[in-house]
C-alpha cells in the first residue's frame, strides 16, 4: 500500500498540460503522453483538476455531469487508458471533486428551475427581503453577491462563487447520497485518490447579514462539517483503505484541521491551507500590492506545522497550484537568481512534515504569465476583479499591475515542453498564451541537464523515499526571528535533518544556534556549501543536511 506520507502528489491542470489533437485545449491524452516525465520526477500520484461536463466558465470547477468527461478532455476509454498507463507506472491518480456547488447547467439545477421541488431543495434558494433585495449581504468569492434572482422560482439562490456555479444543499439527505454515489462510481473506476475542493464550505450555518466581514463565518467550518465528511468517509472513500484523500480548506482554523485530517478522526488524509499564501494580501484583500511578510510567512507556516503535529494531524505541503501565482515570480527571483530561488522554495517545502504537493512547470521554475492586457485574461475571477476594481476608481495601469501579481492565470499559461513555438503544448492556438520565456524555460532542456531545477525536485522526491525522517520527523523551528533565514529540524529515530534557507537575494549572516558536528550535507543549491557556526549564506542559499546516529 502507497503510504501518503511518503508520498509526492503531481497537479496536473489537463487544459493546460499537453494538447494532442491540436485544438489549443490539453486533455486526458496529453497526460498519458507525458507519463514517462512523471515517472522520471518520481511522483506518486497525480491529482487532476476537474475534467468532467462543463460549461467551463470556471475551468471545469462548474461541473454539470460528475460522471461524464466533458469531449474537450476526451472519453472515459481516455481515462481508462490513462488509468492504466498510470498504473503501471506506479502512479496514481486523484479526482477532483467538486461538492460544494454544481453549474447551473446541471440537469438537478435545470429542474430545480423547471419547478420540481425536490431539485430546489438541492441548492439553496430563499426568499428576496421585502424591499426585493438579496437575503443576506454575503459577497461571492468572484465578487459582488453572492446570491442571484431566479426569476422563473421567483428566489435567489445561493453561489459562493460564480453565478453559474450554486451551492448544494448538504442539509439535504438526498444530496448527501448523490455525493457518496458519485464518488463509489469513480472507486469503481479503480481511482485511489480524492481531493474535495472547497469542502469545509458546505455546512452552511444561519443565513444573517454578516455586519464584520463578507459572510465567510456563517459558512466557514460550518456546524455540520466535520459529521458531513464523516459520512462521507464512511459511506464512500472510508471503504477502502488505500484511498488517499486531500480536502481543499478556505479560510479555515487550524483547531478544524486537528480534526478534518486528525489519524484518527475519520475524515481525510491531509488538508490544503491557505494562510501562508496570504502573506502580500492585505488582510484577506488580494487585488492590492503589499510586500510577502516573511516574518509572517515563517510564523504560519511553523505554526502550522507544529500544531498539527502536535495533533497527529495530516497537512499537505505547498506553494503552488491553479489558484495562486508562480512561486519564483511571488516569493523568489524571475531574474539573475530565478534557478537559485526557484531550488531554494523547493527544498523548503519538500523539508516540511506533510506530503509535497508540486504543481505542473513548478519542476521547471515556470514564472507569472506577464500578461499586459485584458483579452490576455481567461479566468472568471480576474475578469470580474478588473470591473470591480475599475469601478472602485483605479486607473487601468493600476488595475493590470494587481492582475499582473494576483491573477489565477499566472499559473495557468501551458506548460513549457520546448523551447519551439507555443512550447511544445499546441500545434494549434492555445487557448491561453505561452509565456514567451519558454525559449529559456522548458522541460527539454532540463531533463537531461543535472543541474536544473527539475533534477533538484527529482532529488528532493528520492530523498523522501531514502530518509524515513522526511516522511516521519517531528518538527522545530531553528532560529524563527531571523530576517532572513528560514531554518528548521526534523528528527526521526537517529536521523536529524536540518534545513537551512536565506529567503533573499542579499546575502546574510546566520549564527547557527544548533552544534553542526556530525551533519553533512545532502543537497544544496550550492556546489559548495559549507555550513559553519558562523555562516555567511549566499543569495537564495539553500542547504538540507542530515545527521544520521545509530539507532536509525
Ligand atoms: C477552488 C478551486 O481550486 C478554484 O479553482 C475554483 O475556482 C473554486 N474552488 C470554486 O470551485
Amino acid at each position: 500500500m502507497q503510504d501518503f506520507k511518503k508520498s509526492v502528489v503531481y497537479q496536473i491542470y489537463p487544459k493546460s498540460f499537453l494538447d494532442t489533437n491540436g485544438d489549443g485545449l490539453g486533455e486526458l491524452r496529453g497526460v498519458t503522453q507525458k507519463l514517462d516525465y512523471l515517472k522520471e520526477l518520481g511522483v506518486d500520484y497525480i491529482w487532476l483538476t476537474p475534467f468532467f461536463v462543463s460549461p467551463q466558465n470556471d475551468n471545469g470547477y462548474d461541473v454539470a455531469d460528475y460522471r461524464t468527461i466533458d469531449p474537450r478532455y476526451g472519453t472515459m476509454e481516455d481515462f481508462e487508458e490513462l488509468a492504466q498507463q498510470a498504473n503501471r507506472r506506479g502512479i496514481r491518480l486523484m479526482l477532483d471533486m467538486v461538492f460544494n456547488h454544481t453549474s447551473t447547467e446541471h440537469i438537478w439545477f435545470q429542474k430545480a428551475l423547471a419547478g420540481d421541488p425536490v431539485y430546489q431543495d438541492y441548492y439553496i434558494f430563499r426568499p428576496a427581503r421585502p424591499d426585493g433585495s438579496a437575503p443576506t449581504n454575503w459577497q461571492s468569492k468572484f465578487g459582488g453577491s453572492a446570491w442571484e434572482y431566479a426569476p422563473q422560482v421567483g428566489k435567489y439562490y445561493l453561489h459562493l462563487f460564480d453565478k453559474t456555479q450554486a451551492d448544494l444543499n448538504w442539509e439535504n439527505p438526498a444530496v448527501r447520497r448523490e455525493v457518496q454515489q458519485i464518488v463509489r462510481f469513480w472507486m469503481d473506476k479503480g481511482v485511489k485518490g480524492f481531493r474535495f475542493d472547497v469542502v469545509n464550505l458546505i455546512s452552511k450555518g444561519e443565513y444573517a447579514d454578516d455586519d464584520q466581514g463578507d459572510g465567510r463565518r456563517f459558512y466557514t467550518d460550518g456546524p455540520r462539517i466535520h459529521e458531513f465528511l464523516q459520512e462521507l468517509n464512511r459511506e464512500s472513500f472510508g471503504q477502502d483503505p488505500e484511498i488517499v484523500t486531500v480536502g481543499e480548506m478556505s479560510s479555515t482554523s487550524m483547531e478544524n484541521c486537528f480534526r478534518y485530517a486528525g489519524a484518527d478522526c475519520g475524515e481525510l488524509s491531509m488538508v490544503f491551507s491557505f494562510h501562508h499564501l496570504k502573506v502580500d494580501f492585505m488582510g484577506n484583500e488580494k487585488w492590492v500590492i503589499v510586500p510577502a511578510d516573511f516574518g509572517r510567512l515563517k510564523e504560519l507556516l511553523f505554526s502550522w506545522q507544529e500544531g498539527m503535529a502536535a495533533h497527529n494531524a495530516w497537512n499537505a505541503v505547498f506553494w503552488c497550484n491553479h489558484d495562486q501565482p508562480r512561486v519564483v515570480s511571488r516569493f523568489g527571483d524571475e531574474g539573475e537568481y530565478w534557478k537559485k530561488s526557484a531550488k531554494m522554495l523547493a527544498g523548503v517545502i519538500h523539508g516540511l512534515r506533510g506530503t509535497p504537493y508540486v504543481y505542473q512547470g513548478e519542476e521547471l521554475g515556470m514564472t507569472n504569465a506577464g500578461f499586459t492586457r485584458l483579452e490576455q485574461y481567461r479566468d472568471v475571477e480576474s475578469l470580474n476583479h478588473f470591473q470591480i476594481l475599475r469601478d472602485k476608481g483605479l486607473s487601468e495601469e493600476s488595475v493590470y499591475n494587481i492582475l499582473k501579481i494576483h491573477s489565477r492565470d499566472n499559473s495557468r499559461t501551458p506548460m513549457q515542453w520546448t523551447a519551439g513555438e507555443n512550447g511544445g503544448f499546441t500545434t494549434g492556438t492555445p487557448w491561453i498564451n505561452v509565456n514567451p520565456n519558454t525559449s529559456r524555460i522548458n522541460a527539454a532542456s532540463q531533463v537531461e541537464d543535472p543541474d536544473s531545477i527539475f533534477a533538484y525536485y527529482k532529488a528532493l522526491i528520492r530523498l523522501r523515499k531514502e530518509y524515513d525522517v522526511f516522511a516521519y520527523g517531528d518538527f522545530a523551528p531553528v532560529d524563527q526571528k531571523h530576517p532572513s533565514v528560514l531554518a528548521y529540524r526534523r528528527e526521526y529515530k537517529g536521523q536529524s535533518l536540518l534545513c537551512v534557507n536565506n529567503f533573499y537575494r542579499a546575502g546574510c549572516r546566520w549564527h547557527c544556534p544548533m552544534l553542526l558536528e556530525g551533519y553533512r550535507v545532502l543537497l544544496s543549491n550550492y556546489s559548495d556549501s559549507t555550513p559553519a557556526a558562523d555562516w555567511e549564506l549566499r543569495p537564495y542559499e539553500s542547504v538540507l543536511l542530515i545527521r544520521e546516529t545509530d539507532d536509525s
